[in-house]
Order: structure tokens, then C-alpha cells, then sequence
């Protein structure tokens, strides 16, 4: 089994980013049995379909890394590397834009939803992107590729250029990946508004719990919280047009790992004076260890920078068996 993923880095990090893809990746990692592997990196080639200047990119990816390595991914276990760091990325999604067929990327809702009404003016990153992704996956044979459900369609799209690549050549290079995207991922939304999701960009800052934030902070959000008068219900489908308690419990059911309906279970009745205490302990429990750790790791760039070298190094080895293949499949001297 050979894991990999690649997450945007962004700064800013929040309790949305640590309960989506960081956690799953890092129990994905905890789970690996001997022999398997994890690659994970942070998605900097990506980042060009999104204006940004230099300081905050760097910026950007140093943040990324100390929370993902404070949250518990251990660069000495997964491979945890930056792609900008590692050609082969660049080199391969090359060679597969020969393979991916413009009515395919056409069909991409992403690429649709990212560009909106101003197709035209676009960057031509934007439209390639699938195609680098699928250079990101293919490059490590990769068999399971931990995602969202946003993300499912690029992950068909690597499949459909895996098997047109080893068709059109006539070789059986590129394992086709699985996505693997986690049955029931709470959507994290804002404390503010039920219905809008947690984002680094709300200008409220109480919208949010921020992996830097302390204990007060954390403690004085929750309260702050918006709610409804009503008490909780005994399951979680009392909780039909109250988005705002559906998100509470659904945090605290995501950090304590079991389900809306045993936390209902677990405060039928009670109101949110008794239930917001509860999970801010919960939230303080678990985010406090993770901020110290993250706090201490983003003073050091030195460190991080290192980490992401050595990851890049092993990704490099392990990508260059594939890419050499690649190349020579398809007649090119190197
Ligand atoms: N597009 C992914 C996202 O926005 C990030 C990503 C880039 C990725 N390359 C990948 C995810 C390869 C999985 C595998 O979430």
C-alpha cells in the first residue's frame, strides 16, 4: 500500500484545516502497517493558480509544515516534502499533458467554479491543474490517495490519463489510485454562521479557532459561539434547521470520534450553558498540545526548511524509477 496526498499550503491555519485532511492524514500514517508508505506534500506548484506574493508563499508553506508536523505527521515515518523541491512534478505533468484530453479538463467542475464567469482570463494553470495532479499521484504509483469528496473527480480524471498513457504506449507503468475520502468528514463551519464554512478569510476572527489561539481565546469563542435557546435533542436529526448547534456537535463528535447522534445522546435535553464548557475543555485538551508544538516549530525556519529537504530527497529517489520510464516510453532521450 502506498499512500500520498497533497494539500495547498495556506496560511492561517484553523480547526477546519486540522479536522479535514490533517488529522486523516495523520491517522492514515498511525494506521500504515510495516511496509507501507506515506508521502504527503504540500501542493506549492499548485499554489501559482492563486495570487500571492512572494514573502506570503514562503510564508505559506513553513506554515503548512509546522502545523502538519505539530498536528503529528513525523517526517521520519511519511515522507513529507514540498513539490517545488522535487522537478520530477513538473517534468512528468509535462509528459501527461500529451495524454490528458482537453474535452476531459473541459468537464472539471473545479476548474469551472475557480475560473466563475471570467473564463477567458483564467490562467492556463488553472485548466492544467488535473494534470499536474495526476503527475503528483502517478509519479509514486500511489494505490490510495486520502481526499475530499471535492476532489474525486481529479482523482478519476488521474485514472483515465493512467490508462490512456499505458494504452497509448503499450507499457504497464502507472497503477491506477483509489480515492479514499472519509465516510462522514463534519464540515466545519463558521461560530458565526451555521452556514457559511470556517474560513481564514471571514473577517470576524471569532468565526474561528485558530491553531494559535490560546486557551482563553479558545474558551471565550465557544462561549461567544451563536446557538439557539432550544435544549439539545436526543438524536441528530432534532437538529434539522439549527445549523449552528449541528456544527457544534458535530465538532465535538469529530474531536471525540464518534457521532452526532451518541453526542445528542450524551446531552439530551441540557442546554448549550451546559454543553459550550464541555467541548471547550474538549478543544482545549486536544489544541493545546498541538499550538505549543506549532508555535515552537514556526521559529525555526531553519528546521522546517530541513525537514522539507530530506522529505524531498527520498521523494526524488522514489519518483525517479517512474519518471525514467515515462520518458523512455515515450521515446524521449534524457
Ligand atoms: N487539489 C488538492 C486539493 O486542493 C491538492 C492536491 C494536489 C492533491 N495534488 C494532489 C491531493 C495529489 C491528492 C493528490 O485538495
Amino acid at each position: 500500500m502506498r499512500v500520498l496526498s497533497g494539500i495547498q499550503p495556506t496560511g492561517n491555519l484553523h480547526l477546519g484545516n486540522y479536522l479535514g485532511a490533517i488529522r486523516n492524514w495523520v491517522r492514515m500514517q498511525d494506521e500504515m502497517a510495516a511496509g507501507s508508505e506515506c508521502f504527503f506534500f504540500l501542493a506549492d506548484m499548485h499554489s501559482i493558480t492563486i495570487q500571492e506574493g512572494r514573502e506570503q508563499r514562503l510564508s505559506n508553506v513553513r506554515d503548512m509544515t509546522a502545523a502538519l508536523v505539530a498536528c503529528g505527521i513525523d517526517p521520519d515515518r511519511s515522507v513529507l516534502f514540498n513539490q517545488a523541491r522535487v522537478p520530477a512534478h513538473a517534468e512528468l505533468c509535462w509528459l501527461l499533458c500529451g495524454t490528458a484530453r482537453i474535452g476531459w479538463l473541459n468537464r472539471m467542475t473545479q476548474f469551472k467554479d475557480k475560473a466563475g464567469k471570467n473564463r477567458e482570463g483564467a490562467s492556463v494553470g488553472l485548466y492544467v491543474y488535473p494534470v499536474l495532479q495526476a503527475a503528483d499521484v502517478l509519479l509514486y504509483q500511489a494505490t490510495h490517495v486520502p481526499v475530499g469528496e471535492d476532489q474525486k473527480q481529479h482523482l478519476e480524471l488521474t485514472r483515465d490519463v493512467a490508462i490512456k498513457f499505458n494504452t497509448d504506449f503499450g507499457v504497464e507503468l502507472f497503477t491506477l489510485p483509489d480515492p479514499i475520502i472519509p465516510k462522514q468528514t463534519a464540515r466545519i463551519m463558521s461560530l458565526r454562521d451555521g452556514s457559511a464554512k470556517m474560513s481564514k478569510s471571514d473577517p470576524s476572527d471569532m468565526s474561528r479557532i485558530n491553531l494559535t489561539d490560546d486557551n482563553d481565546t479558545i474558551a471565550q469563542k465557544v462561549r461567544k459561539a451563536k446557538t439557539d435557546p432550544e435544549p439539545l435533542p436526543s438524536e441528530a436529526a432534532g437538529l434539522e434547521g439549527r445549523p449552528e448547534a449541528l456544527n457544534l456537535i458535530g465538532i465535538y463528535a469529530t474531536l471525540t470520534g464518534s457521532t452526532p447522534d451518541s453526542v445528542c445522546a450524551q446531552f439530551a435535553g441540557q442546554g448549550f450553558g451546559a454543553f459550550k464548557p464541555a467541548l471547550a475543555d474538549l478543544l482545549v485538551t486536544q489544541l493545546s498540545p498541538i499550538r505549543e508544538r506549532f508555535i515552537a516549530l514556526r521559529g525555526d525556519n531553519a528546521a522546517l526548511d530541513a525537514i522539507l529537504e530530506k522529505g524531498a530527497a527520498k521523494a526524488s529517489a522514489a519518483a525517479e524509477p517512474t519518471l525514467r520510464a515515462a520518458y523512455d516510453a515515450m521515446g524521449l532521450m534524457r
